[in-house]
């Protein structure tokens, strides 16, 4: 891992810290597009900021970075479109059955734990605003992202949405979405202790953060897949569209 400091490229965030990389198109000092050869300093100084702020927000963001030990290598050999579908299949119909089924639970827990462990009405507020943010994300990335890599695999088009006309467009709206899921995920660990189960927990309390536990886990492969395969992935097909060259296939 690379030590952060004024000297830091963007192309080192760029390969391994979609958090930072996240982060740091936040602040709008740095804006698809722009070379990536650019160092954290450059930036920073160009616009007159000191660059000890914007690197300690990145200090932060990145400790809400993936683990690197996720394996992925199953999406390798996977044509794009198939991407699509795996993350569709394993993470997209897995939150629309699991959201709601957590919700019940967790109101059936704050009903006969809330008064004893002030906690659970934070994670209970905190998974609802979850929720919701997730159901907005997945309807977004499916009629605009998805959507276009299907136009794109299938018909050799785009066709453009309301997050404009090229893939670059949803993919940003994504990485905030991301960057702010991984946020609230790390704040849901801290309020629960990493799902550790309390003492009196009865067994609809053990359940819940069994499917709290699964739910976080699943998550965090559901943004590794498309923060390192799908978005990188998309973005070299619509340049590859646009040179004629095309591409129906893995790379
Ligand atoms: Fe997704
Ligand atoms: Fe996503």
């Amino acid at each position: 891992m690379f030590e952060l400091s004024p000297d830091t490229r963007v192309a080192d965030l760029w390969d391994e810290s979609p958090a930072m990389l996240a982060a740091l198109k936040s602040t709008g000092i740095f804006k698809e597009g722009d070379s990536i050869d650019v160092t954290i300093g450059d930036l920073c100084w160009d616009v007159g900021l000191n660059p000890v702020m914007i690197l300690n927000m990145l200090a932060k963001a990145r400790a809400l970075d993936v683990p690197s030990t996720i394996d992925v290598s199953e999406l390798d050999d996977m044509p794009l479109i198939e991407v699509v579908e795996n993350v569709a299949s394993l993470h997209h119909d897995y939150l629309r059955q699991t959201l709601p089924e957590i919700a019940a639970l967790l109101a059936r827990v704050v009903d006969a734990h809330g008064d004893s462990d002030e906690r659970l009405l934070e994670v209970s507020k905190l998974f609802g605003k979850i929720a919701g943010d997730l159901e907005g994300h997945l309807l977004h990335e499916e009629e605009s992202l998805f959507q276009m890599i299907r136009d794109m695999e299938k018909a050799g088009v785009i066709q453009p949405t309301r997050c404009g006309e090229s893939v670059a467009g949803p993919i940003l709206c994504m990485e905030n979405d991301h960057n702010e899921l991984r946020h609230d995920l790390a704040r849901l660990r801290e309020l629960t202790g990493d799902y550790a189960v309390p003492g009196f927990a009865c067994p609809t309390y053990r359940k819940l953060l069994e499917l709290l536990t699964v739910f976080d886990q699943n998550t965090v492969v559901h943004m590794h897949k498309e923060d390192h395969v799908l978005f990188p992935r998309a973005k070299e097909a619509q340049a590859a569209l646009a040179q004629g060259t095309g591409t129906n296939s893995a790379p």
